[in-house]
């Protein structure tokens, strides 16, 4: 089975508390997942892990089969997200923003925010 996002044993300890513990994720191709849980219970804490925006204490993380940490300049330009709330200036265009994503993110090829924006239908100014 080809897994997407796989973890293994994947832990996050803030001082004493451990806020994930050996979390294990299997996500396959084509389906969307959900994490669920009460407040606190650490699904912000492994979606920063996933996204190399925090460090596991421990574990492992592979994305479309390759270790996370290591291959973040391969990885993370494929992936989007969104955490929480939506990070943008907004006293920025749309255009401006996604460049200031593109260039944080390394995409090599502007062609992609123009794309984005026609697919939205906003313009790209
Ligand atoms: N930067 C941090 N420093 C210390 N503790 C943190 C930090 N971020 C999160 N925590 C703690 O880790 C636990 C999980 O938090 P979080 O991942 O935000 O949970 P959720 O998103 O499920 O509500 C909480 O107890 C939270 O207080
Ligand atoms: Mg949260």
């Amino acid at each position: 089975m080809e897994y997407i996002i796989e973890t293994e044993n994947l832990t996050k300890q803030y001082g004493t508390q451990r806020s994930v513990a050996d979390v294990n994720i299997h996500a396959v191709k084509g389906k969307i997942y959900g994490l669920l849980g009460r407040n606190g219970a650490g699904k912000t804490t492994t979606m920063k892990m996933l996204l190399g925006l925090t460090r596991p204490t421990s574990g492992e993380i592979k994305i479309w089969g390759t270790p996370l940490y290591g291959n973040e300049k391969k990885l993370l330009p494929r992936i989007g997200s969104l955490i929480e709330a939506p990070g943008f200036y907004p006293n920025l265009t749309a255009t401006e923003n996604l460049d200031i994503f593109a260039t944080l993110r390394g995409v090599p090829n502007r062609h992609v925010i123009k794309d984005a924006l026609d697919l939205v239908g906003l313009p790209y100014l």
